[in-house]
């Protein structure tokens, strides 16, 4: 038998790991900041009254349709609009269509872990700049990347960066500045109008966390059309399948519902942070659906070991920046309850 032949990059890369998905009902995830309620009641409509028939035929390529609803949501133009098969193939296609070969692909640290993947796949170089201790902006020097990923609100740390040294950075970089905005619908603010007004900067979105369609892979990005043209150039050209475009048309139609249940758990999220910091807890204040928290008399991996004795699954990152902290998922009011319960367990109170 030959060897296999696996280009060099993809042999010493690490794959990235996503937040586990048990098989046991029992536990309470709370791990990778999906929406604890289901999707627009249309959303089920639509899936109920789908044809299979439509099947048959390929996918519209250009997601006309779901386009013209985006575009029109942010006040935009269908060409200023990309869809993805969830905000992960956007990223993946900002890297490949303004990354050369050797470039420099730059992030945050801590940011989101799927970067450095993505540049390690396409041999770019990297360019990491560390927050603060407290995870606080840095300006990054605008020479160095061909293309800045700026995760805002910023995963896994919880916070909304400052808008204005955001805009000058955009201003002053050489490369293109793609704001990742998948959890922007929990935040005070965005930052679509600077993707619209600024001819290096796009804007990500995603459809798995604010309306609850972590199963669809729905994600889009928005900024000026020439950068968008550039990476539809590269996308496969049925990159998001029948079903996947009808429903996103729904649930994207029915932003009232959206609304009400993002606000819902902006609400219980205040809540159980001011619960978590009664209980010694430092918790970040959150612009997300979750919490960051730096837990008190244990270390955070104990705490993660004691909570999942207790069936409730949080995030732990074990890398030297983010190892004293916890992600925890906003869950639904019995979600809530089970957490609360465990920690006062732990602390024996
Ligand atoms: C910051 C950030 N960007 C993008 C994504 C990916 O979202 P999608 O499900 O749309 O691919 C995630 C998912 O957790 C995320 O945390």
């Amino acid at each position: 038998m030959s060897t296999p032949r696996i280009r060099t990059s993809v042999a010493r890369m690490h794959a990235y790991v996503p937040g586990e998905q048990p098989r046991d009902s029992a536990i309470v995830k709370l791990n990778t900041n999906e929406n604890p309620y289901p999707p627009s009641p249309r959303v089920a409509e639509v899936l109920h009254a789908f044809a299979a028939d439509r099947l048959r035929l390929y996918p519209d390529p250009a997601c006309t349709a779901l386009r013209e609803e985006i575009a029109a949501l942010h006040g935009a133009q269908p060409e200023q609009v990309l869809i993805g098969n969830g905000s992960d193939e956007v990223l993946a296609l900002a890297l490949r269509a303004f990354v050369e070969r050797g470039g420099a692909a730059g992030y945050f640290v801590p940011s989101y872990s799927l970067y450095p993947i993505l540049a390690a796949i396409e041999e770019a170089r990297t360019y990491e700049v560390p927050l603060t201790a407290s995870f606080d902006w840095v300006d990054p020097d605008p020479e160095e990347a061909d293309l800045f990923f700026v995760t805002n609100p910023n995963a896994p740390t919880s916070l909304l960066h400052p808008r204005a040294a955001l805009q000058s950075f955009c201003r002053a970089a050489r490369g293109v500045v793609l704001i990742d905005e998948a959890y922007a619908d929990f935040a005070r603010a965005h930052c679509i109008d600077l993707a619209l007004s600024t001819d290096n900067v796009l804007v990500t979105r995603s459809l798995s966390k604010s309306y609850g369609l972590a199963g669809l892979r729905v994600g889009y990005a928005i900024g000026p059309a020439p950068l968008i043209g550039a990476m539809a150039k590269i996308k496969d050209s049925y990159n998001l399948d029948a079903i996947a475009q009808a429903l996103a048309l729904a649930a994207i139609r029915d932003q009232t519902y959206m609304r009400e249940r993002t606000q819902r758990i902006r609400t219980d999220r205040d809540e159980v942070a001011a619960a978590l910091r009664e209980r010694g807890f430092h918790v970040y204040d959150s612009e997300t659906n979750f919490l960051w928290v730096r837990p008190g008399r244990m270390e955070a991996a104990e705490w993660f070991q004691a909570l999942r004795e207790r069936k409730i699954l949080v995030r732990h990152f074990a890398q030297p920046e983010v190892r004293d902290h916890l992600r925890i998922t906003i869950g639904d009011e019995d979600a809530i309850e089970a957490l609360l319960q465990a920690v006062d367990a732990i602390l024996g109170v």
